[in-house]
């Protein structure tokens, strides 16, 4: 893990939903593996205190790409920093998804600010299919940003204004028919009540798969406890241990 300081290359709107934000650094990008974040101090000083978590969204030798939704008061101070600002950002963090799945079908499911990981993942390891959930068509990736996905991509809209209309485990249900449970590996990330979804619908089937746990971070090397996920074998930090759980080291309600 390291500490830098890095430039802003780039920090822009790229649809109704994300923004994304682009550096360079070699150190921060050294082997990094999809479902790892950063800790990101948004402006420098004390305000906000806490510095925030983000995926590792593309990796391009040094040039790293994170998106990300604007939410709180961080997220929107983020968006305001321009080309050439400083930013600090330590790391990288955290449990990565599993690559290797052998011959089983790589099935992944994105909502929200999940789409990021899976995103890295499916272009560095490749997917069967990628299945995202949006709110809209507003909220839908540009083809551009999903153009080295290496994978098939559907599409579920709570509106139905693009692809299916419905939940993204709708899409999941339906694909789901056409395997036998053993030759199906999940694996998601997203709102916490989409992955519950996910892990409800998995456990009914009898399928193996991993999420990646959201839970509001502060230390990022598990000193705050502030991150905590109910295991089998206790409590744990998510930011050391996570965020990627298999399905069945997450004993809570997500
Ligand atoms: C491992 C990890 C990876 C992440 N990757 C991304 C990413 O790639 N892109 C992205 O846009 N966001 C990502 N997030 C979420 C991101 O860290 C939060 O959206 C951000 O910290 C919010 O900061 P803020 O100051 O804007 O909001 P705050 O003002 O801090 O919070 C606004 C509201 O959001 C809630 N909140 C804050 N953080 C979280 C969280 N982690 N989960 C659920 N609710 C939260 C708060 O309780 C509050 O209600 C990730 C989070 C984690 C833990
Ligand atoms: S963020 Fe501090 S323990 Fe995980």
């Amino acid at each position: 893990m390291v500490d830098l300081p890095v430039r802003i290359l780039e920090n822009k709107r790229i649809n109704g939903k994300y923004y994304k934000l682009v550096f360079r650094s070699k150190r921060l990008a050294a082997r990094v593996e999809p479902g790892q974040f950063l800790n990101l101090q948004i402006v420098p000083g004390t305000d906000p205190f806490l510095r925030r978590p983000f995926s590792y969204y593309r990796l391009e030798d040094e040039r790293i790409e994170i998106l990300y939704e604007v939410l709180g008061r961080g997220t929107a101070l983020l968006a305001a920093r321009a080309k050439g600002d400083g930013l600090r950002i330590s790391g990288p963090f955290g449990r990565a998804f599993k690559k290797n799945l052998g011959k089983k079908k790589r099935i992944l499911v994105a909502g929200g600010v999940g789409v990021p990981p899976l995103v890295f993942l499916s272009e560095r390891y490749g997917c069967d299919y990628l299945l995202i959930g949006t709110k809209s068509r507003e909220e839908v990736l540009p083809k551009r940003e999903l153009a080295g996905v290496r994978g098939k991509i559907l599409y579920a809209t709570n509106d139905g204004s693009y692809g299916l209309k419905g939940y993204v485990t709708k899409l999941l249900e339906n694909l789901i028919k056409n395997f036998p449970a053993k030759e199906i590996f999940i694996q998601t990330c997203g709102p916490g009540v989409m992955m519950q979804a996910v892990i409800d619908i998995a456990r009914r089937e009898g399928l193996e798969g991993e999420a990646s746990v959201d839970k509001p971070m502060a230390c990022a090397v598990g000193a705050c406890l502030g991150c905590m996920v109910k295991t089998p074998s206790g409590w744990v930090p998510s930011c050391t241990e996570g965020p990627v759980f298999k399905f069945q080291d997450i004993c809570e309600r997500l």
